[in-house]
């Protein structure tokens, strides 16, 4: 059975001030571990400040992004040993926002991959269509070879033990959602794109995910959970979106 997640992308959002208190509030509320894991994504300077207020509850860390080097003179670059070090058990890999703004190919993904599972960490793998390949038919392909890239790199296996994300990107922040059967159909060719080896593997769908379409697509036989943007910076939703999670069948 591949374990259920959801995952808070607080994205550039915050003030140390809120992002303490979103993480107490998500603590003191948040204890059904059994069902699902919750992980939460702050800015990675607060990263240290949630991580003291997340001690003693069932929420673990994650980092938004990594550098694909171990060490060295790369200014403002953040390695994955030292997310391991304060704590961090995910991060995010190969985000849409990453891959768009900031110019992250397949390959530079692919990288960042396997640095943070040398680390440890567990690599969350976001893939994902325009709404021009959508439109044009490519979703799966599109998909497929984000996938693909990392495989290559990391191995099957690797990619296998690590959590993948589907993201349309016409869903990301925009308030449009996926329908359940069209997140279905890309989920469903991930799992046959994996194979034997990725049964068991998570698969999140993540693009405007909020309380009032998460059972729906939660329910869905590939979706075992979420990753959240907007919607996770408010405490109520979040945990609202999670506690859907935890009454799937
Ligand atoms: P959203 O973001 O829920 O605000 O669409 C999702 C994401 O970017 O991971």
């Amino acid at each position: 059975m591949a374990k259920p997640l959801i995952a808070g992308n607080w994205k550039m959002h915050g003030t140390a001030e809120s992002a303490i208190h979103l993480a107490s509030q998500l603590g003191q509320h948040w204890n059904d571990q059994s069902k699902a894991q919750m992980i939460v994504f702050p800015p990675a300077i607060y990263l240290t400040a949630v991580k003291a207020e997340l001690d003693g509850t069932n929420i673990v860390l994650g980092a938004q992004n990594l550098s694909q080097h171990s060490a060295g003179a790369f200014t403002g670059e953040i390695s994955a040993d030292m997310l391991a070090d304060i704590g961090c058990e995910y991060v995010l890999v190969g985000h849409s926002e990453r891959r768009a703004v900031f110019g992250e190919s397949n390959s530079t993904v692919a990288e960042k991959f396997s640095a943070a599972q040398r680390a440890g960490l567990t690599p969350i793998l976001c893939v994902g269509e325009s709404l021009q390949q959508r439109q044009q038919d490519q979703t799966i392909e599109v998909v497929a070879g984000q996938i693909a890239a990392v495989i290559d790199l990391a191995g099957l296996d690797n990619v296998c033990r690590a959590v993948i994300a589907y993201e349309p990107v016409w869903a990301i922040g925009t308030g449009e959602t996926a329908s359940p059967e069209q997140a279905q159909q890309v989920h469903s060719a991930i799992r046959a794109q994996l194979g034997d080896a990725g049964k068991d593997t998570t698969l999140l769908y993540g693009g405007s995910v909020k309380a009032e379409n998460a059972d729906k697509l939660f329910s869905q036989p590939d979706i075992n959970g979420g990753l959240v943007g907007g919607a996770s910076l408010e405490a109520n939703d979040f945990l609202n979106i999670a506690q859907q999670l935890t009454e799937q069948e």
